[in-house]
């Protein structure tokens, strides 16, 4: 594939009140067809007009991302729904009202002037309005819809920084808008509204219990089918299992008993320090003592029952790992409840479904 290539500008934003001419170059080059990087409060987005199929084309070369991957239209107001949906459901209202601006993504049917190229030629479309601040004025700006999924190369792990956007599109995007690190730190909630029950087909920031408060017949995609997915695109699109990884090798722990996953943790970490492999351990405050003598680098996320603090770092956690060259990432897994179940996707889609289950 093409890749799409450019001298990429980074311009500063005040990420509470975004400079209105900084706004406004960035908007222009979303008109021209461009590629705008710019953040969200769940992660930065790589943005392109909605409306212009050769734009949309620009981000799947940019990110070096296969076409059978489709992307989020992202608006400012919600009125803007009907230009890009058609047959909205009641409950959508609903959940609009209730959620947007937030991490929460609908899937509606497809207005026919909506280029197919967005939805990788689904009938659908899916659509989000972002509550940050700098993708509002961005959006309003541009006076169109942005196009946009998570700004980073394909498989990687999501951009929640414009360093992170560089580390993997520079020269491959027009502009990063740099408005500092992404709040949540987690993809946003993705629900398929085109069922006779919405059904949850990636977990995110927004959690299923608050979702539920509104929609309480909101189904959840099995989360033991996620194991079952492999490599291929299949009838999720988007949802393969191979996904936010980092290049090292994610193990995934997991097990009832903390104290025998630890010790499993632990003596993988010598066995693999044995056979000369750098280790990296993503763990947290509670448990990061543990692996002190093992020789690993440590990142601690912060407490490990404080999700919102784990979510808003984990991305950049496994970055920094890779950054120091380690082979392998070790990392206990995380209860499914609340943004715990976001975190388990993610992480489990780094490990690239390989779970080591101690009992
Ligand atoms: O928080 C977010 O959602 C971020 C920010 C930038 O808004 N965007 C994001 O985009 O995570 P991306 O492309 O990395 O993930 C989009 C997800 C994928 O799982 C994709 O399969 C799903 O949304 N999706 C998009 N359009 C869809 C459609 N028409 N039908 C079903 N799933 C769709
Ligand atoms: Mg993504």
């Amino acid at each position: 594939m093409d890749t799409y290539t450019t001298h990429t500008q980074q311009i500063t934003v005040d990420k509470d009140n975004p400079q209105p001419e900084r706004i406004a170059q960035a908007a222009a080059i979303i008109q021209r067809g461009g590629l705008v990087a710019f953040p969200t409060e769940t992660v930065y987005g790589l943005g392109a007009n909605a409306l212009d199929a050769q734009a949309i084309r620009r981000i799947y070369s940019a990110k070096q991302r296969p076409a059978s991957d489709p992307v989020i239209a992202h608006i400012a107001h919600v009125n803007e729904l009907q230009r890009l949906a058609v047959e909205i459901p009641d409950a959508a209202y609903q959940l609009a009202e209730a959620f947007w601006p937030g991490p929460l993504t609908l899937v509606l049917v497809r207005g026919s002037h909506v280029p197919p190229e967005i939805a990788t030629g689904l009938a659908t479309v899916a659509v989000r309005m972002p509550s940050h601040p700098v993708a509002h004025a961005l959006i309003a700006a541009a006076g169109v819809p942005i196009a946009a999924p998570s700004a980073n190369t394909f498989t990687r792990p999501s951009a929640t920084t414009a360093a992170h956007v560089l580390e993997d599109l520079n020269n491959h995007v027009d502009i990063v808008l740099d408005g500092g690190a992404a709040t949540i730190g987690i993809e946003s909630t993705v629900i398929d509204m085109t069922q006779d029950n919405p059904v949850i087909l990636r977990p995110g920031g927004l959690t299923v219990d608050r979702l539920r408060e509104v929609l309480p017949e909101i189904v959840q995609m099995d989360s033991s089918k996620l194991s079952q997915l492999d490599n291929e695109p299949s009838s999720s699109p988007g949802m393969m299992i191979k996904h936010y990884s980092p290049r090292a090798e994610v193990i995934l722990f997991d097990g009832g008993d903390t104290r025998r996953v630890l010790a499993a943790m632990r003596q993988t970490a010598h066995e693999l320090a044995d056979a000369h492999k750098r280790v990296g351990i993503l763990t947290t405050n509670e448990e990061a003592d543990q692996f002190t003598d093992t020789g690993a680098r440590i990142i601690s996320m912060g407490s490990r029952r404080n999700y919102e603090q784990i979510a808003h770092v984990l991305f950049g956690a496994m970055r920094a790992l890779d950054n120091q060259k380690v082979d392998k990432i070790l990392v206990r897994a995380y209860e499914r409840d609340g943004l715990g179940l976001a975190i388990w996707d993610r992480l489990l889609r780094s490990a690239e479904g390989r779970v080591r289950h101690v009992e």
